[in-house]
């Protein structure tokens, strides 16, 4: 009876691991998945996360019962503060709903799917280009997707003009989903004076905002400077939505930890929206996991760990600026045509190249270095070791 199914695509940021796990190169190098990277080219577990974990062990009254739909309780509040603030009012006046999801796929995807059974506007703008399971996502919630221009390829920055033009003729009352910080894949974010002019004109228009907050901490090193964006739109009155993963900020990306906050006008609506959340969260997996949120909660309730855990993100965020740095210094030695100052100005985990298809597969064929067809290189995945080799594979590729 299945006889019929055809053979689907890899999926394009993922499949990109798939084929680097089949080659056997040992110069390999995988640039795919945003995915940090110690300069020895290992997957980092945060020594607070392993603290935690400790804790969590040694802790008699853990037990493995169902959490509630939406989530551990306390991961939730402290989520919500990260990232709206503590000072937020719309966290003091009670009127923000938080639940927790599976990363910050699985926060896009309840969000999505409330908004499509709830929310009288069905449209959803994303930037063009956006992380390529946005559409997807939001497609499959139910909600249809339009774009709105983001990226400007000739400056390698933002297309502010064109992101106004766009939102400025956007239907009154359409979502709009917006990277909060280290915008994924260009690594290009408005200026905090033009996030301004951006929530005047949401406001104005009666625009939804749904942050997508995949690297708090990421971009700059700074929990706080990264989280500005969304605090501006949480801070003004009116509603919105955030999705939040820890999958970057924290390294737990297996253990799919994310959370879904709605600010709402009222503390009563923000109850009414929770309890609609758990009728959308029920049918598609119950009730999130346990473990990861745990960890979560453990660290930031504690003072020293989350101080720890600060430290730790600058050190991540650092070592990535980094790599920007010798990426840029190692092109210039080379003397490779073009401009590629892009590769320190862009911000967060990725480098928008500039590189088309072509160079990328010739890249791959050539050098083994794999990377998503669009070019984008995760500058995670970098160490002062790799940087020379790549620096010699994209010199090839542009000047071949
Ligand atoms: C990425 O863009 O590489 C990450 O967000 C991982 C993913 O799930 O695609």
């Amino acid at each position: 009876v299945f006889a019929h199914v055809v053979r689907a695509p890899e999926d394009p940021i993922l499949g990109v691991t798939v084929a680097y796990n089949k080659d056997p190169s040992p110069n390999k190098l995988n640039l795919g998945v945003g995915a940090y990277r110690t300069e020895e080219g290992k997957p980092l577990v945060l020594n607070v996360v392993r603290q935690a974990e400790q804790q969590l062990v040694n802790d008699p009254s853990r037990v493995k019962e169902y959490l509630p739909i939406v989530g551990l309780a306390e991961f939730n509040k402290l989520s919500a503060k990260l990232i709206l603030g503590s000072d937020n009012p719309a966290i003091q006046e009670n009127r923000v709903t938080t639940v927790q999801g599976l990363s910050g796929t699985g926060s896009l995807r309840v969000g999505g799917e409330f908004l499509a059974r709830h929310y009288h506007e069905r449209t959803i703008y994303i930037p063009q280009p956006t992380w390529g399971n946005h559409p997807k996502v939001f497609t499959l919630s139910g909600l249809s997707v339009k774009t709105y221009r983001y990226y400007d390829p000739a400056t390698r920055g933002l297309n502010f003009q064109g992101l106004l033009e766009d939102l400025g003729s956007a239907p009154s009352g359409a979502i709009v989903l917006l990277h909060a910080c280290a915008h994924n894949p260009t690594g290009v974010d408005p200026t905090l004076e033009q996030w301004e002019h951006i929530r005047k004109l949401v406001r104005s228009k009666a625009l939804l905002p749904f942050f997508d907050s995949a690297y708090q901490g990421f971009a700059s090193g700074s929990l706080d400077a990264d989280a500005q964006s969304v605090r501006i739109f949480a801070a003004d009155g009116g509603e919105c939505l955030v999705a939040q993963s820890y999958a970057k900020n924290m390294g737990l990306y297996g253990e799919r930890v994310g959370a879904l906050s709605i600010v709402c006008k009222t503390a009563d609506v923000a109850s009414r929206v929770e309890s609609q959340l758990k009728l959308v969260i029920r049918p598609m997996y119950s009730n999130p996991p346990i473990h990861g949120a745990s960890i979560v909660a453990t660290i930031l309730k504690d003072r020293n760990l989350y101080n720890e855990w600060t430290i730790e993100l600058k050190a991540m965020a650092d070592r990535i600026i980094s790599m920007r740095q010798q990426l840029f210094d190692a092109l210039k030695t080379r003397g490779t045509p073009g401009d590629w100052s892009h590769i320190i100005k862009q911000i967060g985990m990725f480098t928008f190249t500039g590189l088309n298809s072509d160079q990328v597969a010739f890249m791959t064929k050539e050098y083994h270095i794999y990377m998503t067809s669009d070019g984008r290189i995760s500058m995670a995945g970098l160490s002062s070791r790799t940087v020379p080799h790549l620096a010699d594979a994209i010199h090839a590729a542009v000047t071949r």
